[in-house]
């Protein structure tokens, strides 16, 4: 009993290496520190198949797997229905609508990876995961997470502008200012010394509105 508890209680955060497990998937078993080596992953849970906003979501994750993939990213759904009622609603949902999810999707039925990432939240459902979103890098480490109740469906726009701005911020060493999206300016790093201070005092080409707060351009 208190090992089950602590086992629904384990809840992975920022920062963190995302933990190993296997799994049997809709595109056969995975081991995932062997899955999509040097790639992002974005890991996400649903409650349950055939239901109309899993659906929805699923489908924006299906309709949109080309950016992701732009985005040197693949995709792994997960949910606690078994293999067969994955495989009967992917089919149907083509059937319906011709979108096809055409990426990995894991059957949990035993709960394990759901309990090891913390998507089993038993104030909000007992018998299914939260819609959780986890953004993990090339190293395999957690860089960002996401908690969706049952009754709300996620953001797609929001789930890619968030990946692009992770990889962005990586990429440039900068950070990323509220609703930024590509394209938009960034924020230089506060200085860390005197020198450092004066050189962006100086530099005409960065937008300051203190020297603490200063935005420039990515070439
Ligand atoms: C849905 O996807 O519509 C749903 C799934 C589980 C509980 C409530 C809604």
């Amino acid at each position: 009993m208190e090992l089950q508890e602590t086992q629904v209680n384990t809840m992975p955060r920022i920062g963190d290496m995302a933990p190993d497990f296997e799994a049997v998937t809709t595109k056969g078993k995975i081991k995932f520190s062997d899955f999509a080596k040097d790639k992002w992953i974005v890991m996400f849970s649903h409650p349950a198949d055939f239901t109309p906003v899993c659906t929805t979501e699923m489908s924006g994750f299906a309709i949109r797997k080309g950016e992701f993939d732009a985005l040197n990213t693949e995709l792994l759904g997960l949910s606690i229905d078994s293999i067969h009622a994955h495989l009967g609603w992917v089919n149907n949902v083509k059937q319906n609508t011709g979108v096809y999810f055409d990426f990995p999707i894991i059957a949990d039925i035993d709960m394990k990876v759901s309990k090891l990432y913390g998507m089993l939240q038993p104030n909000e459902s007992e018998t299914a995961a939260v819609r959780a979103v986890f953004f993990i890098d090339p190293t395999k480490k957690i860089r960002l997470i996401m908690y969706y109740p049952l009754n709300v469906g996620r953001n797609m726009d929001e789930i890619l502008r968030a990946l692009e701005a992770l990889q962005t911020s990586d990429k440039f060493k900068v950070a990323m200012p509220l609703d930024w999206k590509k394209g938009d300016k960034v924020i230089v790093p506060p200085p860390k010394t005197l020198d450092e201070m004066q050189q962006r005092i100086d530099d005409d080409s960065l937008e300051k509105i203190d020297f603490y707060l200063v935005k420039k351009d990515l070439k």
